[in-house]
Formats: C-alpha cells, structure tokens, sequence
C-alpha cells in the first residue's frame, strides 16, 4: 500500500492528535482509513489496560520482566493455584522445581515492587512468598510475581503427554535428558504454564507477558517455535498474537480437550 499524497496526509493530521477521530472522507483512500482505524482501536485498547490496571493495583504499576529461577518457586506455586480453579489443570510443585531446575531459561515471570505496609488490607496471593527487593531496604520492598510462563524443551512440533511429564529420578540426573520431560536438543519450546493473578485478569498482564516471551524466544535463536496446550475458550485469546490451532490434541493430561496452539518463531525481528 503506497502512503496517500502530502496534502492527503495533512488534512488527516487531526487523526494523528485524537486517539478516536479518524477521517474516513471519500477522497481518502480506503485501505490507509482500515489501517489507521485498527491502530486508533489499538491504542485505545492498550490505553484501556492501562488505566484497568492502574484502578486495580493500590501501588505503581512499574513491571519487570525476567527469568524464574528455584528461589521463586513458592511465589509460582501460590500463583499457579491462585490462577488455575480446576486442580488437574494445575502443574505440581514437584514439575515446577524440576522445570525451574532443568531449564530456568524458558521460563520468565512479571513481577511488581510493592511495599507491603502502604497495601492498607489489599491482599494478593503471592505477597506472603515475595522475595525483598534488596536486603535491609528500610521500607521493606518486595518483588511481587502477577503472572508466570514455565515451559520446556519438546522435541515434536506440538505438546505430548510424554513432554509434560518429568523423570521420576531428576535429581540424580544432574541435568541429563530422559525420554520424558524436557529435550534439551527439542526446537519446540513447550508452554506448560501461563498464569496471571487473578485480581489483575483483564488488564493487559497476560499480553504483556506472552509478547515478552514469544520476543525473547525469537531472539535466542534457539527454537523454531513455540506451542501450548489450551482449552476451546482460549483459542481466540493465544490466535491474537498469531498462535495457530493446529486441532485437538491427543494429550490426556488433566482429563484431556485439548487444543494443539502452535507459533512458528519467524527468525528476524518480530
Ligand atoms: C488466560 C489468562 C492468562 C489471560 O491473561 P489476562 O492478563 O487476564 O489477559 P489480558 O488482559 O492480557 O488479555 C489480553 C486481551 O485478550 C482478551 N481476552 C482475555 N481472555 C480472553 C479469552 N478467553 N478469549 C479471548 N480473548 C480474551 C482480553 O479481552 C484482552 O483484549 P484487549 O487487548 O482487546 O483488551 C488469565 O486469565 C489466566 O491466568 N487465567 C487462568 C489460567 C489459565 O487459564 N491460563 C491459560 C492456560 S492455557
């Protein structure tokens, strides 16, 4: 699509200072109307998140974003149970130490600074496992997980039951592969869990996080893509950053109805 002419571009300025003001004149050409209506709908659905989130959390919203390692395993588990009501849709502690173990680089968490003293009774399930934010900060600071992604290496293009499992024996591997649970040399990363708290469901958390992590996969350069296991009700949800539903899954995990999400990494920037 070619830019509209100069003069076009100017009597369409006010779209450029006003989030919802769109000119869509005959004169101007439809396709350059389409685009600039997705990007005002996009803003303002970004701008939407922000200020949910903004009315949801009683401190700063400022979030950072970086890998898990063991010594946030309790904050993941608190989180886990929090996010999932349906207990058999949950990972165990055990599959968590082990993956948080095995490859901590797959995995990343969005965390928040809160000061537990100026929460005035809000309460949020991963504040009692927060991790200070430094030592000996005089106003206690803790660093808050709102939402995690915990995967593995899979060796197939989709998740198995096999790639959800973990050896019996991992600690007395020291890291060596089985044929089940994480490949080191699989190019799939597998999804295991996505989960964000649910007092900040439906504020952009959950998008953040996924982009950040599709972002960083890409980056790597170590995979060719990345897939997951979800429910009919979520296929819309992971199709919007551009997963594909490759169908139902022949995993029985948690009682099975699963659908295979696949997203090819594409190699160069995304
Ligand atoms: C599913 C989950 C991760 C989504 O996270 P979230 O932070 O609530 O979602 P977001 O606010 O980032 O949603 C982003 C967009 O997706 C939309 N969305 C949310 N849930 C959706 C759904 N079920 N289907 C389609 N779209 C959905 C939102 O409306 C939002 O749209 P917008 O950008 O136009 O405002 C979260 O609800 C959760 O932790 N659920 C429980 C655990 C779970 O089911 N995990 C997934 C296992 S496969």
């Amino acid at each position: 699509m070619s830019p509209p002419p100069e003069h076009d571009q100017d009597a369409r300025r006010p779209a450029d200072h006003n989030d919802n003001a769109v000119d869509d004149t005959d004169e101007a050409d439809g396709e350059f109307v389409m685009l600039q209506k997705t990007l005002s709908q996009k803003k303002r659905a970004a701008k939407d998140s922000e200020s949910r989130i903004h009315k949801v959390l009683p401190f700063a919203f400022s979030p950072n974003i970086r890998p898990l390692s063991v010594s946030d395993l309790d904050s993941v588990v608190a989180l886990e149970n929090a996010a999932f009501h349906d207990p058999a849709h949950r990972a165990s502690p055990e599959k968590f130490r082990y993956r948080l173990t095995t490859c901590p680089e797959l995995s990343l968490g969005l965390f928040c600074t809160v000061v537990p003293d100026q929460l005035k009774g809000w309460e949020i399930e991963t504040l009692s496992t927060a991790n200070p934010v430094e030592t000996d900060r005089s106003n206690k600071a803790v660093s808050v997980l709102l939402a995690h992604i915990v995967a593995t290496r899979c060796c197939g293009e989709t998740i198995t039951d096999r790639d959800m499992e973990i050896p019996k024996n991992w600690r007395e591997l020291g890291g060596r592969c089985t044929d089940v649970g994480h490949q080191e040399q699989g190019r799939t990363v597998g999804i295991h869990s996505l989960a964000v708290i649910p007092k900040v469901h439906g504020c952009g958390v959950g998008k953040m996080l996924v982009k950040a992590y599709l972002q960083q996969m890409n980056n790597s350069g170590t995979a060719d893509r990345v897939a997951l296991l979800c429910q009919d009700y979520l296929v819309s949800y992971y199709e919007q950053f551009g997963f594909k539903n490759l169908g139902p899954s022949e995993a029985e995990y948690g009682g099975g109805g699963w659908n295979n999400m696949v997203f090819e990494l594409p190699g160069e920037e995304m």
